[in-house]
């Protein structure tokens, strides 16, 4: 596996993996691309034999980083993939001095709240009835040491 930072020209492979997941909110081309101008803004890319596989975004404003998305593709599941990807923003976010990693997700999203509490992410709060007007979004929290 390597991690890397995507580039502009990665985005439509990003949208054929968001896509795989019609539940999930799709940020589609033009929301890649905004990534790309902002320059606190870090898209992280997973590949496997020169594949990509997975990706993370997150916005590193000191003292916060705050994970936006995180997909993984529906055919490499279950194979550290996005751990990996995570650990690689703790890195970020250290060397950035942004230790507190923030992220919402919906109360009803079991893969990924046993993602975050296995790597050591906490519930803070909750906003109601969030995602389609029916599942709380949880907000968590992991501070890191820097
Ligand atoms: C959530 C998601 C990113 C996990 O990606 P992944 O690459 O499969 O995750 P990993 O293989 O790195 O899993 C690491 C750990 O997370 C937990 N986990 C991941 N998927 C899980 C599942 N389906 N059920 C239970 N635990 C799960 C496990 O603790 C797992 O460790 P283990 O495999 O050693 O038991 C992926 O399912 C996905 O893309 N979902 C759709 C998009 C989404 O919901 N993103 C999160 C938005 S907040």
């Amino acid at each position: 596996m390597t991690i890397n930072r995507a580039s502009k020209s990665d985005i439509p492979v990003l949208c054929q993996i968001e896509k795989k997941y019609p539940d999930y909110c799709l940020w589609g081309e033009k929301g890649f691309l905004a990534e790309f101008d902002k320059p606190f803004s870090v898209t992280l890319l997973a590949k496997a034999e020169g594949e990509i596989v997975a990706f993370l975004n997150f916005w590193l404003i000191r003292p916060k980083t705050e994970i936006n998305t995180l997909v993984t593709d529906t055919r490499h599941t279950r194979k550290g993939f996005a751990r990996a990807l995570l650990n690689k923003c703790f890195e970020y976010a250290r060397k950035n001095d942004c230790p507190e990693i923030l992220l919402e997700v919906a109360e009803n999203n079991f893969p990924a709240i046993s993602l975050y509490s296995s790597l050591g992410f906490n519930e803070i709060s909750r906003r109601p009835k969030y995602y389609n007007n029916t599942y709380d979004a949880i907000v968590m929290v992991k501070r890191i040491d820097i």
